[in-house]
């Protein structure tokens, strides 16, 4: 057959025609079949699939069967994130590695532990030169985070022991991907810069003695110029989103994906592409799209009962991207609030009037308080709905003037301490390939042999 000659556009138009002659299942087949849709009880609370040491995220209480709502924490191996944003303030220092640190071996370093860590991550920062020729610079993509993921991928053909997956060799590679993620995603940027934006592009090498965030806005930067206040910003968004539970979206198919004993970069890479969803990680730009499209639609953004309307226009898919959805909004397990999001609006205002984005800073604040009354007509029980971490991290990612390209794959850059640690947890204590079940619906049906079917 000659291809050149098919209407390919025309062809996909018929097989699409042809597609799912049965429709969406009836919600009574979920009860009926015992099916947890999305793994989720009736309540919405998650099917237990697991048990970790690594975090714990609190968002209610059960009472007499029914959730109690509850301000949300976030705990890391025990330690309560807010205690390690608090004391790295106090302290005026940069917290991610040891964030990372205590996620991965469990208890929080000595002074000592954490000189010899952030040496190490450093070093893992040197990526060789031929990685980002060969599999950066020769195949540029637009999205970042579709890029990381081949990149995490073709980590494999350079690792001379890429399938061992004892902890000491997963705990080296764990360490290489913490250290080699940054490098790998501003390097990315900057190949799709010179692609697809016909923009100079600049490849600065990372400096040695600067902390994760200090590295990625000098080497982001052309001037390489940025201020403490900016580094720590990022640091402490950083480390608020480093971990979030096994039942996350991404951790848990990061742990899927290892149960079968399969090497870390398959792993990695597939936790990275469940990140980029909109439902995920991919949810702050909807935000800074949300609130570009609140801006334009209405006059004045102090009005609450003009924000109001509008928000009402938006779950009513009569507005913004027709979803129906209010990103920023909602959490599987925060009920009144998501310490992410309470922490990180609090950090954030410190910088909002030096760098001029009160009004944004304003509007999310409206968003966040009117659209609880929007959205509960839609919850399945009266706990509440709160601002989710998404709702503050695009401003601050804006504030710091980091791309909108690089808003989701920041987000990766700082889970894979979470994702490694879930990883380690996974091989060193499950032994068991996850493997669950789904109720087929269909009957038998007779094969019919080709010639005699119909059109
Ligand atoms: N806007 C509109 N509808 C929302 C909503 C929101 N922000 N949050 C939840 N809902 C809807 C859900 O889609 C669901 O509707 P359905 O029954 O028709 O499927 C219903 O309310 C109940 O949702 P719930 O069980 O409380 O939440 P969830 O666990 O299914 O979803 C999120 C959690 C985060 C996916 C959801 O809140 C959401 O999509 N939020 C917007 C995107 C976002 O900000 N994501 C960032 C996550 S950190």
């Amino acid at each position: 057959m000659n291809y050149q000659t098919v209407d390919i556009e025309k062809e996909f138009k018929y097989l699409a025609d042809r597609y799912n002659p049965d429709g969406e299942f009836d919600a009574k087949l979920y009860t009926m079949s015992n099916a947890k849709r999305g793994l989720r009880n009736a309540d919405g609370t998650g099917i237990v699939a697991g048990i970790t040491r690594i975090s714990n995220v609190h968002g209610y209480l059960i009472n007499e069967y029914e959730r109690v709502p509850v301000d949300g924490e976030l705990f890391y191996r025990g330690v309560n994130v807010a205690d390690i944003v608090a004391a790295c303030s106090k302290e005026d220092r940069f917290g991610y590695d040891e964030a990372s640190w205590l996620l991965l071996f469990g208890e929080l370093p000595t002074r000592d532990d954490l000189e010899l860590y952030s040496r190490l991550i450093q070093k893992c920062r040197q990526i060789p030169n031929d990685f980002i020729d060969d599999v950066i610079m020769r195949n540029p993509c637009r999205d970042i985070m579709n890029k990381l993921a081949r990149s995490v991928l073709s980590l494999y053909a350079y690792d001379e022991d890429p399938d061992n997956t004892s902890e000491v060799n997963s705990l080296r590679q764990s360490m290489e991907l913490i250290g080699r993620l940054p490098v790998m995603m501003v390097a990315a940027y900057q190949a799709k810069r010179r692609a697809f934006d016909y923009e100079s592009m600049f490849l600065h090498m990372p400096l040695v003695g600067l902390s994760t965030a200090e590295n990625i806005l000098s080497t982001l930067r052309a001037d390489r110029q940025f201020t403490h206040e900016e580094a720590l910003l990022l640091d402490r968004c950083m480390i608020l989103h480093a971990e979030h539970g096994g039942g996350n979206n991404s951790a848990f198919v990061c742990r899927a994906v290892t149960s079968s004993g399969t090497d870390i970069y398959s792993a990695i890479s597939a936790a990275i592409g469940a990140l980029k969803g909109p439902r995920h990680g991919g949810a702050n730009l909807k935000v800074c799209d949300m609130l570009d499209d609140i801006k334009e639609h209405v006059r004045d953004i102090r009005d609450d009962d003009e924000i109001r309307n509008y928000l009402v226009k938006i779950f009513n898919r009569e507005a913004g991207d027709g979803t129906g959805l209010i990103y920023g909004m909602g959490h599987a397990v925060y009920t009144r609030s998501d310490p992410r999001a309470v922490i990180l609006k609090r950090e954030a205002e410190k910088l909002v009037d030096e760098k001029g984005f009160r009004d944004d800073f304003t509007l999310l604040d409206a968003v966040e308080r009117l659209s609880p009354s929007i959205l509960n007509a839609k919850m399945i029980d009266d706990t509440g709905i709160c601002a989710n971490v998404d709702m503050y991290s695009g401003l601050v990612y804006r504030m710091l003037g980091i791309p909108r390209e690089l808003f989701t794959p920041l987000f990766a850059v700082s889970r894979m301490a979470g994702w490694c640690a879930h990883r380690l947890e996974e091989i060193q204590t499950c032994h068991r390939i996850m493997r669950p079940a789904y109720r087929p619906l269909t009957k038998s049906v007779e094969y019919v042999p080709l010639d005699e079917r119909k059109n």
